[in-house]
C-alpha cells in the first residue's frame, strides 16, 4: 500500500518501494557501521546537494545518537548536478557550490542519496581528494548499480534500488517529488505529461 501522499502529487506515484520506516532502518545501519569505525576521531560529513539533503540530515542525527561515536562532527554540503531537469545523466558533472569547511587533515565521508552511473562521486571524490583529506570515503543510501560506467569505491551502502527511475526522500523529477518521505516509482503518465 502506498503512504499517504499529499494533494499534490495525488495520482502520480505507482508504488512505493522503500517506506520512511524501512529507510530509517537502513540509515540506522549505516550509522552503526560509522561509528564503529570513526570511534573517537572527529568526522565531516559532506552531503552532496540537493539529492542528499535529507539523509545527510538523518544519518547525521542517527549517528549522534549512538555511544562512542566520533569526537567531533561537523556537516558541510557540497552542491554538483549533472541531470539537469533530465530524467538521464548528461554524464557531464557540474560544481555548482563548493564545501565551505577545510577538508585537509580531516576525515571526509561523502554522503550522497543515489549512485547511478557513479560519474558525480567518481568527480567529487577526485576532487575532494587533491585536496589532502586524513581519509576520505563515501555513504550512499540508495545503490543503483545496473547502469555503472565507472567503478568509484563506496565504503557503506545502504538498500539496492531497482532499474528505475526513482523519487522521493531527496531524489526529484523536474525538481518535484524530493519531499517524500519515502522511494517511490512514478507513474508513466508523468513523464509524458512533464
Ligand atoms: C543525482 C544524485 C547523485 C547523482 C548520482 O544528482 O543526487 O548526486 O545524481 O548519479 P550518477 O551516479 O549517475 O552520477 P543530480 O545530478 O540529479 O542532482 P540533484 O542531487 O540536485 O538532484
Amino acid at each position: 500500500m502506498i503512504a499517504r501522499v499529499a494533494a499534490t502529487y495525488e495520482g502520480t506515484i505507482a508504488r512505493e518501494i522503500f517506506g520512511a520506516q524501512e529507510i530509517a532502518t537502513s540509515i540506522g545501519r549505516l550509522a552503526d557501521e560509522i561509528v564503529r569505525d570513526y570511534r573517537n576521531m572527529p568526522l565531516t560529513l559532506i552531503g552532496v546537494l540537493k539529492g542528499a539533503l535529507f539523509v545527510t540530515a538523518d544519518l547525521a542525527r542517527a549517528i549522534a545518537a549512538l555511544p562512542d561515536g566520533p569526537s567531533e562532527l561537523s556537516i558541510d554540503y557540497i552542491c554538483v548536478s549533472s541531470y539537469g531537469n533530465a530524467s538521464r545523466s548528461s554524464g557531464e558533472v557540474r560544481l555548482l557550490k563548493d564545501a565551505t569547511e577545510p577538508v585537509a587533515g580531516h576525515n571526509v565521508l561523502l554522503v550522497e542519496d543515489i549512485i547511478d552511473n557513479g560519474l558525480t562521486l567518481e568527480y567529487l571524490r577526485a576532487l575532494l581528494g587533491e585536496r589532502n583529506p586524513a581519509t576520505l570515503r563515501s555513504c550512499v543510501l540508495f545503490d543503483k548499480p545496473f547502469r555503472r560506467l565507472v567503478q568509484v569505491p563506496v565504503e557503506y551502502v545502504g538498500l539496492q534500488v531497482p532499474d528505475e527511475f526513482v523519487v522521493g526522500y531527496g531524489l526529484d523529477y523536474q525538481e518535484l517529488f524530493r519531499n517524500l518521505p519515502y522511494l517511490a516509482q512514478l507513474q508513466p503518465e508523468v513523464f509524458t505529461n512533464g
